[in-house]
């Protein structure tokens, strides 16, 4: 099987968590035994001079992975303005689709896969399902072991794709964790994105030069 893979993160690819995500991703679908034979392709939606590029793969290709953030919990807008100018498919395409997000619980991320299955209609396709999973954050502000245990769990997601070619398995169902934390646990999260979290964001804001607070309110 040969997949388009299209990061839509507006992010550039050396910082974008998506990208990270689809190293593991792809090493699980073209890995030696069961992934065998397995091709892929990719391209960032990050980088506007590839968009005509990106169009022309995803006419010519009907094997098609969409790996996206939640942004504001629903799809960026820099891939909603591509996905916009993309015309209706008349033949036997499908799309699956990767949301990831920052925030962990996976009801957050529910309102984006049902408008994902919605698209992927009107842009004439079929649906091959949404691998849904938050708890993300982290990726960019870790390396080595700390970032392979948020990002290794994709590779098995590559192998399941590579055997069933969609994201419909109870395999993939159950990647998604948690729902809703139940209420003692949103207690401690709420506290420690106060105290530590707060920090840890802090620390990431002036690692990557900025100078003012994060609470900022210039117009206030
Ligand atoms: C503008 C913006 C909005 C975001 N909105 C959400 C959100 O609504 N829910 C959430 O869980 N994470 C949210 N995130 C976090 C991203 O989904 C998360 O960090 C993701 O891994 C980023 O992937 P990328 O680096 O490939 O863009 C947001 C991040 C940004 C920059």
């Amino acid at each position: 099987m040969h997949v388009l893979i299209i990061n839509g993160s507006p992010r550039v690819k050396k910082y974008s968590n998506t990208d990270k995500i689809l190293e593991r991703f792809t090493g699980g679908l073209c890995e030696e035994g069961s992934g065998e034979g397995n091709t892929f392709e990719q391209y960032e939606i990050s980088d506007k001079g590839q968009w005509d590029t990106i169009r022309e793969e995803y006419y010519r290709n009907s094997n098609i992975i969409i790996a996206l953030p939640l942004f504001v919990e629903c799809i960026p807008g820099l891939l909603m303005e591509f996905l916009e100018s993309l015309k209706v498919r008349e033949d036997n395409a499908a799309i699956a689709y990767i949301l990831q997000s920052g925030f962990a619980e996976g009801v957050q991320l529910r309102c984006g896969e049902t408008y994902l299955e919605e698209l992927t209609k009107r842009l004439g396709c079929e649906y091959r399902g949404t691998l849904v999973k938050g708890s993300n954050f982290g990726i960019r502000l870790t390396e080595g072991k700390a970032r392979d245990k948020i990002t290794a769990p994709y590779e098995e997601m590559g192998r399941e794709f590579s055997k069933t070619g969609n994201f419909f398995s109870d395999k993939c169902r159950a990647f998604t964790g948690p729902e809703v934390f139940p209420a003692f646990v949103r207690f401690l999260l709420g506290i420690m994105f106060k105290t530590a979290g707060r920090k840890s964001f802090d620390k990431a804001a002036k690692s990557w030069g900025c100078t003012l607070p994060l609470d900022y309110r210039p117009y206030d």
